[in-house]
């Protein structure tokens, strides 16, 4: 496992940006695992950056979505759809036909799930796969005691993920209470995985991910069998690995 740690969530951006531009430009036709949430924002915004002054190619480029709200639809200004085309789809050129979400308004929820990994898989499979981490330790929405072997499926939200998303939604009623993820098995089929992680109060989930015992109760510590994973983390996030001194930005393999 390769961690970055970054001096702060700017620096975080920059160097998951730079990763993700890197795996497009030795692949154009990369297929990318995109996630949503606060810690990509500025990632979004320097892969955005680096297209407009011209480096970057992403007109070839396949995406799919970690994860959307069960029973919103695309266009709901609070749905991971419309998170995706405001922060990166309608900034570059992509072939929106490319771009893959789990669809909320589905009427069958198990051949909705079924036909997303069907597209993964006739997409080639997942070249390189972008994730956040919840203060529970969740990827996706895989949340504590999820199934290792599970695929994309149906899941119910933590009461600790339903209060940390809350503050998206103008009130804790309109909250969903359930989603559609990827499941483990499909993030550990990508062939790399790139996992950011910002604030305090992701630091014992980092900390739990490296170094603790592999279990579902916390989904993220099953990264440690993946053969390909560079975590960039903004300081804060890294607080409780000793091996963080210093204000610069560093890297190490663990
Ligand atoms: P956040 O969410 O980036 O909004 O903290 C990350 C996650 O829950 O996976």
């Amino acid at each position: 496992m390769r961690i970055i740690i970054a001096k702060d969530y700017k620096e975080m951006g920059k160097k998951a940006a730079n990763i993700i531009a890197s795996q497009m430009i030795l692949k154009p036709e990369s297929v990318i695992g995109f996630a949503t949430g606060e810690t990509p924002l500025g990632m979004y915004k320097e892969l955005v950056d680096l297209y407009k002054a011209g480096s970057l190619d992403t007109s070839k480029i396949t995406t799919f979505n970690l994860d959307e709200y069960y029973r919103l639809s695309h266009d709901n200004p609070q749905s991971y759809a419309y998170y995706m085309h405001e922060n990166l789809f309608k900034h570059i050129h992509i072939e929106l036909s490319r771009t893959h979400l789990p669809y909320g308004m589905c009427e069958d929820i198990e051949e909705e799930c079924t036909h997303y990994e069907e597209k993964i898989k006739n997409a080639g499979g997942i070249d390189l796969q972008v994730l956040g981490i919840g203060r529970n330790g969740h990827i996706g929405f895989n949340e504590p005691d999820v199934k290792f072997e599970a695929r994309t499926h149906m899941v119910e939200l933590d009461q600790d993920t339903i209060e940390a998303n809350a503050r998206f939604f103008p009130s804790m009623e309109d909250v969903p209470k359930q989603a559609i993820s990827m499941g483990i098995k499909t993030i550990m089929g990508a062939r790399k995985i790139l996992l950011m992680a910002s604030g305090a109060e992701k630091a014992r989930a980092i900390y739990d991910a490296i170094y603790g015992k592999i279990t579902p109760e916390l989904p993220a510590s099953i990264l440690q069998l993946h053969p390909d994973v560079t975590m960039v983390l903004e300081k804060e996030a890294a607080s409780l690995l000793t091996i963080v001194q210093g204000k610069q930005t560093r890297e190490f393999a663990v």
